[in-house]
């Protein structure tokens, strides 16, 4: 069982975008197991009420808040609905994404790099342009922004990818910078791999344990992996930690 550091989080708002699955549904269980009110989006309304069922029967404050976060108008209506039920957003999490599949760049055809930029870049701007004048004006707020190690250093994922992950990277130091005074702060993960839906539907259980062997803990990630490092960025523990980016890599360190 994960050891966790338990922060108390009773009476805070979380909204996790990309929490109807994977690495953002952990989150969403984790922060509700701490205390916090949890708005779950995805795009995915069977998902994302599975995540909410599950946090509400074991008493935690899950609501469904479904939208395409690569839409300003969808988030502008997600940000009134949930603001509405439950006061002001403190903790954001801007996980949505995850198209890195591998494609050589000579084959990566313009709409794909274009859509893997909205999807994997645009819409943590769009979602933190959409909550951050309320945590601005209320002098609170941590946000926590999702990277990769594709964004960290050449991989096998798509150019794509690897572009708008460093991209994440360099949004979350710059608003680091911009916004520490005005009591918000900003943190970046960058996790390996994670085992996801995805990734066992796409590889053998041979090549799933022959990626774990590459890493130095001799495991692949798991999204309860993330989902621990997402409660120390936002619990009080991490008060003088902005602008960083933490590598989630089993040991593979980023040289
Ligand atoms: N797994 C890894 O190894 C790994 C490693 C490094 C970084 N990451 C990053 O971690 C994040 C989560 O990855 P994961 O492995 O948990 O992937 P996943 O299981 O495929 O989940 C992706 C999530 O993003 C949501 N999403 C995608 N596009 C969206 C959009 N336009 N609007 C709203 N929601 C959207 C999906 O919601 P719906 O399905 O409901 O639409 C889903 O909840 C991604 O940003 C990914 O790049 C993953």
């Amino acid at each position: 069982m994960t050891t966790s550091i338990r922060p108390r989080l009773d009476g805070k708002v979380a909204l996790v975008t990309g929490g109807s699955r994977g690495i953002g549904a952990a989150t969403c269980h984790a922060l509700a197991a701490h205390g916090a009110a949890v708005a779950v989006n995805g795009r995915d309304e069977a998902a994302i009420n599975a995540v909410v069922e599950s946090i509400t029967a074991t008493g935690g404050r899950a609501v469904a808040a479904p939208a395409d976060v690569t839409d300003p108008a969808a988030l502008a209506s997600l940000r009134e609905a949930v603001e509405g039920e439950w006061g002001p957003v403190e903790i954001l999490a801007a996980f949505a994404g995850g198209d890195g599949r591998p494609t050589p760049t000579a084959q990566l055809l313009p709409e794909r790099w274009r859509a893997v930029l909205e999807t994997d870049l645009t819409s943590a701007f769009l979602t933190v342009h959409e909550f951050l004048p309320g945590m601005v004006e209320r002098r609170e707020g941590s946000i926590v922004l999702m990277s990769s190690t594709a964004g960290r250093s050449p991989s096998s994922a798509n150019a794509a990818y690897a572009a708008a992950k460093a991209g994440v990277v360099m949004f979350g130091k710059h608003l680091a910078n911009e916004v520490g005074r005005d009591g918000v702060r900003v943190n970046c993960l960058a996790p390996s791999a994670v085992l996801n839906d995805k990734m066992r539907q796409a590889m053998s259980a041979e090549q799933l344990r022959h990626l774990a062997e590459a890493f130095p803990l001799g495991r692949l990630g798991d999204a309860e992996d993330v989902a621990q490092a997402v409660l120390y960025l936002v619990s009080p523990a991490a008060s003088w930690v902005t602008g960083a980016t933490l590598d989630l890599t089993g040991g593979r360190v980023i040289a």
